[in-house]
């Protein structure tokens, strides 16, 4: 029995040499000293001996047993250590490497446009106020003077979602919620924000576009206010050289009504594709708040006066960036997008 003893301690010995994993020492492990194990097996054995062998036997079964462990424990230490030094082998990093760069978001062309119109009126000393995108017919059309048989409600095809409930197809309705709240009290300097829409689809007009409304009223406001905000608007807009014009036209809300031309942002008036060789572009609608809408949403208009104007900023921003496609905006297209 000592014999057999000391050649399991030889076996396992002979095959620590070949072990270069610790998966595979613990299988060694387990294959002697475990439960089934090799020399739990010979020390069941023990059973059989006298009584004067039993001690010696049990001492040295003990210390291979000792002997075994100690020699799993150190190849242990030598696979850990040999494990250590491949890593640092194979993990070794290049710390002079450029590092990959993260991707950041850019603002959509339209959030920037929108933030540069609403950074021009605030410094002229405008508040900014929204509404909302479901509308009445009240607000989007009767009390901006736009009774239900009135043929001007052709001008916006509107999507509705019952006979009195629609999507508002133009920012002018937040005139009527702002002057409700405020009547008669004046001065009031607003622009508004926000989505519209309008039953269309093409390369210059989409289902959903944007607006930024602005409207002021106060006693002896005049059509020369309307002129000078614009025009201070569109110089620092598009650059100080830019050129007015106001050309009449007719919304049921204002009386005068203009539509304003800028001078061409591309050719500078000389006339090319862009301005349809006019060498003017149409920015927005705009007029003197019609009496009747002050009237109707609980201001005297014998003591004060407005002027109003809606501009949509999709076409702002094609102007601006010369974009031929509305669609552009709303495909998300990253190599689009990226570009601003
Ligand atoms: N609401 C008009 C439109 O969408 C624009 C406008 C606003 C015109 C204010 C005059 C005054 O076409």
């Amino acid at each position: 029995m000592l014999e057999r003893l000391e050649e399991i301690a030889q076996e396992v010995e002979s095959s620590l040499a070949q072990i270069d994993s610790l998966e595979q020492l613990e299988e060694l492990r387990i294959r002697y000293l475990g439960k089934k194990g090799v020399l739990t097996q010979v020390l069941r054995g023990m059973g059989g001996l006298s009584p004067q062998e039993r001690p010696l036997v049990g001492k040295a079964a003990n210390e291979v047993k000792a002997r075994i462990e100690g020699a799993l424990t150190a190849r242990a230490s030598t696979l850990k250590e040999l494990e250590k030094a491949r890593r640092l082998q194979t993990e070794r990093i290049d710390v002079t490497l450029p590092g990959t760069r993260q991707f950041l978001g850019t603002k959509h062309p339209l959030t920037i446009v929108r933030e540069e119109i609403e950074d021009i009126f605030l410094g002229l000393g405008f508040m900014i106020v929204e509404g909302p995108e479901v509308e009445t017919d009240y607000y989007n059309f009767e009390a901006l003077n736009l009774p239900k048989d009135h043929p001007a409600r052709d001008m916006q095809d509107t999507f509705f979602f019952g006979p009195e409930v629609l999507l508002r197809t133009h920012t002018s309705p937040v005139q009527v919620r702002t002057f409700e709240k405020t009547a008669p009290r004046v001065p009031l300097k607003i622009i508004a924000p926000g989505r519209v829409y309008r039953r269309d689809d093409d390369a210059t007009h989409s289902p959903m576009f944007h607006q930024v409304e602005g409207f002021a009223v106060d006693e002896r406001i005049t059509f020369g206010d309307l002129k000078g905000t614009l025009t201070t608007f569109a110089r620092q807009m598009f650059s100080p050289q830019t050129k007015m014009r106001f050309r009449p036209s007719y919304f049921p809300f204002t009386e005068p009504s203009a539509e304003v031309d800028i001078s061409c942002v591309i050719c500078g008036g000389g006339g090319c594709r862009v301005c349809s060789h006019t060498g003017w572009l149409e920015i927005l609608g705009s007029g003197m708040i019609h009496p009747r809408v002050l009237e109707i949403s609980g201001y005297d208009s014998e003591k004060v006066t407005g002027f109003a104007f809606g501009m949509g900023i999709e076409r702002i921003a094609m102007l601006k960036y010369g974009i031929d496609d509305m669609r552009l905006f709303f495909d998300n297209d990253m190599r689009f997008l990226a570009q601003f």
